[in-house]
């Protein structure tokens, strides 16, 4: 896949910055997301260290770049560094953020007015007019360095949440670069989206785009209502025409297309991984380290108050008190990677998960042999695909999430069709791993007839979910995902938007 701009509807950028210019240098592919591949951290001697970024979109969009020389334009996760990290095939330009750029923009308007405001409000939104300034000028100036890292005609690819108002802003500088914006969280529904008071600039600052992507085809018609209700309203400059129909808007005379594209995973790598040697002899290490319970069960999320964590651990805790579940035999296995940590309502759901750990252990445990076991870490890639193919039962059960890639990345490690899936109905995921045993996360009876469903199932009827399971993840893999993005994107306008057709299922219906 090489990704290259086709013929596009813009003006030519030969007068740019005031006058006519010479072709660019830069690169023909740049991906623009709020954080690095990698993140740094500065030891306690003061040496750096570049760690792998936390979270589903680095995961996704690593292994594109890494099989497309391109440049990668991002904030190091720390304040004041513009260090860029040599890693090869990839070409990075940071983007530093102070201090209180971190506070305003990424911990305050990202992540505690966007992040719940779009995932159901399971917290309140905060809205804070400083805070949404401060994201207009960060995201001012991610559009700038995106400008300065793009060749002539390049194909810039905008990524998620914190970076809305980039194709807009892009679009200004840059009328030359072909631009892709997809969203890696839900879309909200409309009456949610509404509360948003700055809404219409979030819309057409998205409407800068080609292409706007998202997981699943409900956000592309929500965010489609909300063009044609909120952009295109009278300027001082007159009144810009918007009109929508089914997965395109036009807004005067250029054409934005809008699509559904689920996300998903490196399948075959983690596949082949999972059936190494070395692999399976750590799975059945971890086995032994556990005690050899009759069943493990894991989860795996960064440590997010939509992860639905407290869920999973009241499920259990009920199906302990009501012997459904027998604490002799049973280990959970938490892995939760740190994330958000100065965020109030981070801080808060942090303490009532290791209260519920507690409490689970208080009353189950026996000496030297927890129920739970919790690690509040991230850990190294390859241990976490051992812990996936020792782990009978994977509980997956978010409130929201726009697709959760742990689901995926557990169907794709379990080569032997051995294991079992709990998923809940509101991840992205849900549309294509129908065979999962699939539950309503605020219905804690529906949960936890599902975990003794999993927990019971017979060999038969789990080699057959699996087997199911495995078809849509191996055939639909993250290659395909942003070929079939770019493909849209690079195609002319006028094409047939293929990319609405929704969520492809090769899975068996339940
Ligand atoms: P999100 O993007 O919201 O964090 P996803 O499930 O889509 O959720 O992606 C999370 C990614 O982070 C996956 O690739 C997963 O393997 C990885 N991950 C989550 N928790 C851990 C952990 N404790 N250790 C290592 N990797 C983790
Ligand atoms: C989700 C978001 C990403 C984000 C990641 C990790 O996957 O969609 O945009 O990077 O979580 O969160 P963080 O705030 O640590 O970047």
């Amino acid at each position: 896949m090489t990704p290259r701009a086709g013929d596009t509807d813009n003006t030519p950028a030969d007068t740019a910055g005031g006058g006519p210019r010479a072709a660019r240098d830069g690169a023909e592919f740049v991906v623009v997301a709020n954080r690095l591949p990698v993140d740094k951290e500065v030891l306690p001697d003061g040496t750096v260290n570049w760690k792998r970024s936390p979270g589903g979109l680095v995961t996704a969009l690593e292994p594109i770049l890494r099989a497309n020389t391109g440049a990668w334009v991002g904030w190091s996760g720390i304040p004041d560094s513009d260090d860029n990290p040599d890693i090869e095939g990839i070409d990075i330009h940071a983007v530093p953020l102070s201090t209180q750029e971190i506070a305003e923009y990424y911990e305050g308007f990202s992540n505690a007015t966007l992040w719940p405001l779009y995932h159901d409000v399971i917290v309140k939104p905060e809205y804070h007019r400083e805070w949404w300034n401060t994201y207009v000028e960060v995201n001012r100036r991610f559009a700038e360095a995106a400008s300065r890292a793009a060749g002539e005609g390049a194909v810039v690819w905008v990524q998620d949440y914190q970076l809305q108002l980039v194709p807009k802003m892009l679009r200004m500088l840059r009328p030359d670069v072909k631009i892709g914006f997809f969203l890696h969280i839900p879309f909200p529904p409309v009456e949610l989206f509404m509360q948003m008071p700055w809404r219409t600039e979030i819309v057409e600052g998205l409407l800068g785009a080609d292409l706007i992507g998202f997981h699943l085809p409900g956000g592309a018609q929500n965010f489609l209502f909300l063009a044609r209700r909120l952009a295109g309203q009278a300027t001082s400059k007159g009144t810009v025409g918007v009109r929508s129909r089914f997965g395109v808007v036009q807004v005067g005379f250029r054409t934005v297309r809008v699509g559904a594209f689920p996300i998903s995973i490196d399948s075959g790598e983690l596949a082949t991984l999972a059936k190494s040697r070395t692999i399976r002899e750590r799975a059945a290490e971890i086995r032994r380290e556990l005690g050899n319970p009759k069943t493990i069960m894991l989860g795996v999320d960064r440590l997010d108050y939509t992860k639905g964590i407290d869920v999973r651990l009241k499920a259990i805790s009920e199906l302990l008190a009501e012997e459904r579940l027998d604490p002799a035999e049973t280990v959970m296995l938490q892995l939760a990677t740190p994330s958000r940590e100065r965020v109030e309502s981070y801080k808060q759901m942090r303490a009532g998960i290791e209260q519920l750990v507690g409490n689970i252990n208080g009353t189950y445990a026996s000496v030297g042999q927890p129920v739970v076991q919790y690690l509040h870490r991230p850990v190294p890639r390859e241990e976490l695909v051992a812990f996936f193919v020792a782990a009978d039962v994977m509980l997956v059960t978010p409130l929201r999430d726009g697709m959760n890639l742990v689901a995926k990345e557990y169907v794709a490690c379990r080569g032997d069709l051995g294991g079992a899936l709990v998923l809940s109905e509101f991840t992205g995921a849900a549309a294509e791993l129908r065979s999962a045993y699939q539950a309503n996360p605020y219905d804690l009876d529906g949960v936890k007839d599902a975990i003794q469903a999993a927990v019971e199932q017979s060999e038969h009827e789990g080699r057959r979910r699996m087997r199911a399971l495995r078809r849509q993840v191996l055939t639909h893999d993250v290659s395909k995902w942003a070929e079939s993005f770019l493909g849209t994107l690079g195609a002319d306008s006028d094409t047939e938007l293929s990319a609405n057709r929704g969520v492809h299922l090769v899975d068996e219906p339940r």
